[in-house]
């Protein structure tokens, strides 16, 4: 019976044809540039190995206890972000509409970081940056002005950033299980093989064990800084995937009779495992190019953009057979970049598909090709990496975390759908969710994000960050983060087509317990 419905589903909306391909795919969306690009730094500007401690606490009070949240209303109610909160109460629509909202402007600068890697990986071969890839990456390479918006195109960018685009146009025509299972399945297995050979490479570079301490050593008086525990919440909520509606539409294709929160555990771990080899591969490049440099490894470990397209060129300069370095590094931030930006852009196309009824291949065209449109107009240009810059911190915090402690409290307090959910994860998984998991979402986990949100706030409203224009800020930060909840409520408010049913069928089979799927 329950076969035949899965069937059915993936005929109609399309469903992955089994638990490995959506576990492969989950791990796709999760290990991505959060983990290689932002990862490692976070983590040394935040106490380095005291770090592990807010990461490991935000991970099991928040971010397991969330994915979990998340696959129960993508699996129970089996539709996109904003069809499953409508389904399980009408009101909530607009909450999963302003998930849709934050994977748009995720999108169209996500692909934007995959282009420049592109780039990168080319360039690896012959070393262009030559002796000042810092001045190559923001002068030759990306030819970037003072902070502002202009209109002017560099081809370098656009050129990548087009093929991303038509790679990613591709795989979201082609489907749940053909276009994103398919791609997952190939390249997951890739991106581990290749990112192991190079931790491996990196830590047998003279100087890798300098970088290690560098990282590791643990700077306790860290853990009294507020900051540093709102870093690892962003950080958790990133990199999982969660809050922004990705785990709601991929648990939604996921056969009802599979172990979710199994899947979930295997797939939590897997991310913070590759985080944490993220983090000793960098660092252990890291102390070989301070070592080579003869300074400290704290003075070349900068920033999240200047570590991935400054601080690696050097190494790959110095280091012996640096192009293969080069290639793994950058090649795996292209792998793990394309398998997260597919789930980014699927929660957008799946939302439009529920609500007006159109097919797979015009939905992913009519969203696909309107976000690659605007992707390139606002970050091939010379001002790209500022607004990229920007609209990154701002909707990272005051969007996917604020959505989230809004979606935990409304569904814990208002709608009270807690019992619900955790009962129909017990009837679909073998990690048993009981009073704990009920009390991180309704209480613990809003309390801390709260917190951590205050925080932000406060420092974001006192001084402006990163020091640009405030009009940059106000247009790009606060206004992008205020239009996508205005625009959500406004969706909310568009009516479903007559056929689609608010009905939620996969609610029946909570009867059912799982099967060994
Ligand atoms: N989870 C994805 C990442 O870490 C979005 O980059």
């Amino acid at each position: 019976m329950s076969d035949q419905v899965h069937e059915h589903e993936a005929r109609t909306r399309g469903a992955f044809t089994n638990r490995r391909v959506f576990i492969l795919a989950a791990i796709g969306s999760a290990v991505g540039l959060g983990n290689i690009w932002r990862f490692p730094y976070v983590a040394y500007e935040n106490g380095g190995g005291a770090f592990i401690i807010p990461y490991l606490v935000a991970l099991l009070t928040a971010g397991i206890p969330f994915l979990f949240l998340d696959y129960a209303l993508g699996h129970r109610h089996r539709g996109s972000a904003p069809l499953s909160f409508a389904r399980l109460r009408r009101g909530t629509e607009g909450l999963g509409w302003w998930q849709v909202g934050i994977c748009f402007l995720i999108a169209v600068y996500y692909a934007a970081v995959i282009a420049w890697a592109v780039r990168y990986t080319f360039f690896s071969f012959n070393e262009a940056w030559g002796d000042d890839p810092e001045g190559f990456f923001f002068g030759d390479f990306l030819q970037a002005g003072d902070p502002g918006v202009d209109a002017n195109l560099v081809a370098g960018v656009l050129v990548p950033l087009v093929i991303v685009w038509v790679a990613v146009i591709a795989i979201m025509v082609a489907g749940v299980q053909k276009g994103i299972g398919a791609t997952a399945a190939v390249f997951i297995p890739i991106l581990i093989v290749a990112f192991a050979a190079l931790v491996v490479r990196s830590l047998f570079l003279p100087g890798a064990a300098e970088g290690l301490d560098t990282l590791f050593t643990p700077n306790w008086a860290a853990l009294g800084e507020p900051g540093v525990w709102a870093a690892a919440f962003g950080q958790i909520f990133f990199s999982l995937s969660i809050g922004f509606g990705i785990m709601i539409t991929y648990a939604s294709y996921v056969h009802r009779d599979t172990d979710m929160t199994g899947s979930g555990a295997v797939v939590g771990f897997a991310n913070s495992g590759f985080e944490l080899l993220a983090g000793i591969g960098v660092f252990a490049a890291l102390g070989f190019m301070a070592q080579a440099q003869g300074v400290a490894v704290d003075e070349v470990a900068s920033n999240g953009i200047g570590l991935a397209f400054i601080a690696f060129p050097t190494i790959i300069s110095e280091a012996p057979a640096g192009a293969i370095i080069g290639v793994l590094f950058f090649g795996s931030l292209v792998i793990a970049g394309l398998t997260s930006l597919v789930s980014v852009i699927e929660v957008v196309i799946s939302a439009v598909r529920d609500k007006f009824e159109m097919t797979r291949q015009g939905a992913a065209l009519a969203v696909g090709v309107p976000s690659a449109v605007i992707s390139l107009l606002f970050f091939s240009t010379t001002s790209g990496i500022y607004v990229l810059d920007i609209v990154d911190h701002f909707i990272n915090q005051f969007g996917i975390l604020l959505v989230a402690v809004v979606s935990m409290v409304v569904l814990a307090w208002v709608v009270r759908a807690l019992p619900a959910l955790a009962d129909h994860l017990n009837h679909h998984g073998t990690v048993p969710l009981g009073g704990w998991w009920r009390a991180l979402i309704a209480v613990v986990a809003p309390l801390a994000l709260g917190y951590v949100l205050v925080d932000a706030f406060r420092t974001d409203l006192g001084e402006p960050y990163s020091g640009y224009p405030s009009w940059m800020l106000n247009v790009f930060g606060w206004g992008m983060a205020a239009a996508v909840i205005v625009l959500a409520f406004a969706a909310a408010r568009v009516k479903w087509r007559p056929g689609t049913t608010m009905e939620t069928t996969g609610a029946l089979d909570d009867r059912t317990t799982t099967g060994g799927n």
